[in-house]
């Protein structure tokens, strides 16, 4: 079955298998949200199911905690977990000092408080997430529903001020409505194409009156594993500057797709 996997998928994948190397019994790990973190979920939980893993998940958002019970995972609530050992999440971009953008799935918010609250952030990838510099993909911004335009207005001012190369903002939309996250926010998502000061932006965006949080994660990733096509993987560490190179055979792992069948 794994396989049959497209290149996309067999990076994504190959990039949670290997960071479930990271996870140890009696650990308390943040669940991700997300394709590649969902590849995380069914790992974890095939550890746990066939391997007797202990461990206790904090999903960051209802489709992952849903995906995390659905494969064996004990889940519990942050309030509950206080303090991660670890949190592993996908990104939509990494820049070569690990600062992120997330939230194309639209769980910024639970995902950067889930990251904050955890001793270490590994991020899990497929190469194609990689840049030299920030802003390609387009920067979700979770802001509340009451005078969102007002907010919107405000954002568009504030860029003409900063150093990016687009300005142009979108309501992101499901449907004929506006998306909804999971706190019952929108997402505004900012198509700038190029930062050239992501956290002078990620600081000015978030003193603006109906911002919730932005999508620019500095300084909170400490270790990307970046997953390739042809299985081979890349574990390379900010704190201590290393890279290991690897290669994950998964044909043992047929049971992670049980969930996939429906
Ligand atoms: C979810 O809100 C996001 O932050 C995801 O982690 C990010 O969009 C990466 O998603 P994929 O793994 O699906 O590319």
């Amino acid at each position: 079955m794994a396989g049959e996997l497209s290149p996309i998928d067999t990076a994504k994948f190959v990039a949670a298998k290997r960071a479930c190397d990271f996870v140890e019994n009696g650990m308390k790990v943040g669940l991700g949200t997300g394709s590649t973190a969902a590849w995380l979920v069914r790992c974890l939980g095939e550890m746990v199911r066939e391997d007797g893993l202990l461990i206790k998940g904090v999903p960051t958002s209802a489709r992952t905690a849903a995906l995390a019970r659905d494969v064996g995972i004990e889940v519990m609530s942050l309030d509950e977990a206080k303090w991660l050992d670890l949190t592993i999440d996908g990104a939509d971009e990494f820049d070569g000092d690990l600062n992120l953008i997330k939230g194309g799935g639209g769980a910024l918010l639970q995902e950067k408080i889930v990251a904050t609250a955890s001793d270490q952030m590994l991020v899990i990838a497929d190469i194609s997430k990689q840049v030299d510099t920030l802003g390609a993909f387009p920067l979700p911004v979770e802001l509340i529903p009451f005078g969102w335009q007002t907010s919107k207005a405000l954002i568009e001012e504030m860029l003409s001020a900063m150093d990016v190369l687009g300005q142009r903002t979108s309501l992101r939309m499901n449907g004929d409505a506006p998306f909804v996250t999971d706190e019952g926010n929108h997402i505004l998502d900012l198509h700038l194409n190029r930062i050239g000061n992501a956290r002078q932006l990620a600081m000015t965006l978030n003193q603006i009156p109906g911002i919730v949080e932005n999508g620019l994660f500095m300084d909170i990733c400490d270790v990307v594993v970046v997953g390739y096509g042809d299985g081979r993987v890349e574990v390379r560490d900010i704190n201590d500057g290393t890279v290991q190179e690897d290669r994950i055979n998964f044909v043992e792992s047929d049971n992670l797709f049980f969930d996939l069948m429906d």
